[in-house]
């Protein structure tokens, strides 16, 4: 069997009990970026066991979204969990199985100790995996043990692919979508914290360079500003519509996207709005493939947006666009805003869109 041993995240002191404290900010970011690592490292256990405690279930929710399964929270996980707790809970499971359990110290670190007669000090949000063809003393062997730094440095190196979307987000559809295109869409949470590096961002602006245009005009331009550079950010930021900014001001790149509408002077670019759709649809899509999100953006003061960068008449500013990590902490947003995270994609019918033979007529190949 192939155990892992989860301890949860970074969690308040104090609550109006122990069993309340939830994870800090801090602590559900840090499981947020290990999670997306073990997906990434293609951790998939059958099951995951966690301790009723909130802060332990709260650890394990996160890790069980980003791997696209349940927490089953099981009392032999809590304060005390030991052998006997752990035969129970994988009685029924073959040699092959995988099991994940997330829960408390002292009790994690004395689990792994007893199972692999090693010593490890279990860090909060550390995992170690632990191999064992029975559950006895010193019959498992340490396989690795991954601290929460290690997670951060991990992640750092950005190559945590696709992130998956969360269940809600996930197109209702039984056609074979691209996974990028299956597990994208557009947060209002962002990781304020995570800053998008340079070459990470030459690469999504390459992706739309590199987009196809009517006579390759290429008439995209892009505006932006980094978070790191605070002037630059907060000008930008300024742009935007009342609505946009309490999550927007979170993102890790803010663009302004224009086009040029004209195709030579006073021949209008009729597929200017087009190929700059194009370009930031392959823009991303790149940034998905990253593990960074998009939430693209009209409302915006494109007259003010001219006026600050002085963005010429036969230029239209056409969309504001937001990129950055995700970030499941909404403290900081209103609750109408919190609730678009966690609310369904919805989209009209391919009927109501592909028609065949004359306007509104509905393809016969969708029957
Ligand atoms: C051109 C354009 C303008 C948008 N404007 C805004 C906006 O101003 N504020 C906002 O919160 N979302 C905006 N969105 C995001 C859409 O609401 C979102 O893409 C749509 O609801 C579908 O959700 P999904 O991207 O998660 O599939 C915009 C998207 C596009 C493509």
């Amino acid at each position: 069997m192939r155990l892992y041993f989860l301890r949860h995240g970074i969690a308040e002191d104090l609550a109006s009990s122990d069993f309340a404290r939830e994870l800090t900010a801090r602590g559900k970011r840090r499981v947020e970026t290990s999670a997306a690592v073990m997906q990434a490292l293609g951790i998939r256990p059958q099951r995951i066991y966690s301790s009723p405690r909130l802060r332990s279930r709260q650890t394990a929710e996160i890790v069980a979204q980003a791997l696209g399964m349940d927490v089953d929270l099981a009392e032999s996980v809590n304060f005390g969990f030991d052998l006997a707790g752990l035969r129970r809970l994988s009685a029924d499971c073959g040699p092959d199985a995988e099991i994940m359990f997330v829960g408390h110290n002292p009790d994690m670190s004395y689990i792994v100790s007893e199972l692999t007669g090693v010593t490890v000090a279990m860090k909060k949000g550390g995992l170690a995996r632990v191999d064992a063809n029975a559950v006895e003393a010193d019959a498992g062997e340490l396989v690795w043990l991954i601290a929460p730094k290690v997670f951060d440095a991990l992640a750092e190196d950005e190559q945590t692919g696709i992130p998956p979307a969360p269940a809600q987000k996930l197109p209702d559809t039984d056609a074979g979508l691209h996974e990028l295109i299956r597990h994208r869409w557009s947060p209002v949470g962002f990781d304020r914290e995570r800053p998008i590096k340079r070459d990470t961002l030459l690469g999504l602006l390459e992706a739309a360079r590199w987009a196809a245009s009517s006579s390759n005009l290429q008439p995209w331009r892009f505006i932006v500003a980094r978070r790191e550079d605070e002037t630059e950010f907060a000008k930008l930021l300024s742009v935007l519509r009342e609505g946009n900014v309490p999550w927007a001001q979170h993102a890790a790149v803010l663009m302004v996207a224009c086009s040029r509408k004209f195709r030579q002077e006073n021949v209008p670019n009729r597929h200017a709005g087009h190929d700059l759709g194009l370009a930031v649809g392959q823009m991303v899509l790149q940034a998905l493939s990253q593990g960074i999100y998009v939430h693209q953006m009209g409302g915006f003061f494109p007259d003010k947006a001219r006026e600050l960068y002085g963005i010429p008449d036969d230029f239209e500013p056409f969309t504001c666009i937001a990129f950055g990590y995700r970030s499941a902490e909404l403290g900081h947003l209103a609750e109408a805003q919190r609730g678009r995270d966690a609310s369904a994609r919805e989209r009209h019918p391919l009927s109501e869109m592909v028609f065949s033979g004359g306007w509104a007529q509905v393809a016969d190949f969708l029957d």
